[in-house]
């Protein structure tokens, strides 16, 4: 039986295998893939096996996926072509008598209006009607998704936005990735789906008086209409559509989808998740 990781080449996969290794796993269960494999080559030295699996040309089987295995599906990072991309490797699955589907989906994927949410509510779909037993990690926001606003912050003193008095519950990316290990690598979690956020829902004032205690400078929370928060984001050299794209996830900030406290990180982990301060320090 192998604990098989898509997008082990990114951040996020790289994290659940270094958390499925701390956690004494051996490297050999350990199937860790993706497309740009030389990233990985030092997990291949720590004995993981390393694959290439591109969601695009995904073959009829692979002798690395087979009967019993334990699959880890994060999500891709292609917008708009995702859910081909996820279908081709469910099927995958399937042919290859796979035990489970671990997916890493969004918050409420199949009941919100959250911008990023369809593909992943097409997704638990297709992974509901493979037959397979599934679990789903309905992450929240990484607080690493705030690192331009603190670079934003040290050289403006300003924090823009348009989330209003919106609250994000954020964890770090690597509490995250921990919980994806504990859900792929200990018994109990067929047919459970998780709401994953931090402990702690801030506000964007309160993002703000982090920055400024930990850059030790005057910051400042300036809220924007939609509207104006677009303009200043087309002014700062961003293109139409990722302008529109984070004005409408500060909008979704604003209505609460992303500032729920589940408390279901923290249950996966057996610990409180790491505090915003903690994170933000670690950028100075
Ligand atoms: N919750 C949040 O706040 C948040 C924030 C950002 C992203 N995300 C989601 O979480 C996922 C993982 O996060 P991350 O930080 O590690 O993202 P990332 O740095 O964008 O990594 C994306 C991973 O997906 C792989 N991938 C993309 N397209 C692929 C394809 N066609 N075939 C095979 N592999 C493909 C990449 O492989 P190669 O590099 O080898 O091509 C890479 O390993 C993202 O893909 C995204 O869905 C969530």
């Amino acid at each position: 039986m192998s604990y098989v990781v898509t997008g082990a080449t990114g951040p996020f996969g790289r994290g659940v295998v270094e958390s499925l290794l701390e956690r004494g796993t051996d490297p050999a269960e350990i199937v860790a893939t993706g497309r740009s494999v030389e990233k990985i080559a030092d997990l291949a030295e720590r004995g993981v096996r390393v694959e290439v699996l591109d969601f695009d040309a995904v073959p009829d089987s692979v002798p690395w996926l087979s009967a019993g295995d334990e699959l880890l599906l994060v999500s891709g990072s292609e917008v708009g072509r995702r859910v081909p991309q996820h279908q081709a490797v469910v099927d995958l699955a399937v042919r290859s008598g796979v035990r489970r589907v671990v997916y890493t989906s969004a918050p409420k994927a199949d009941n919100t209006t959250l911008a990023v949410a369809p593909e992943h509510a097409a997704t638990e779909a297709l992974i509901r009607a493979s037959g397979l037993p599934f679990t789903f990690l309905r992450n929240g926001w990484y607080t690493e998704n705030y690192r331009p606003a603190f670079e934003q912050a040290r050289a403006t003193g300003q924090v823009l936005g348009s989330a209003g008095d919106g609250r994000v519950a954020s964890a770090p990316r690597a509490d995250f990735a921990e919980a994806a290990a504990v859900a792929l690598a200990s018994d109990g979690h067929d047919g459970a789906v998780y709401e994953l956020f931090g402990d702690v829902a801030w506000s964007f004032a309160e993002l703000a008086a982090v920055f400024a205690e930990v850059l030790g400078s005057e910051v400042v929370y300036q809220p924007l209409s939609a509207e104006d928060h677009r303009a200043a984001l087309l002014g700062a050299g961003l293109d139409e559509g990722t302008a529109g794209f984070l004005v409408a996830l500060d909008q979704n900030i604003a209505e609460g989808l992303l500032g729920l406290t589940t408390g279901d990180l923290s249950r996966l982990l057996g610990r409180p998740t790491v505090p915003l301060a903690e994170t933000v320090r670690s950028w100075v």
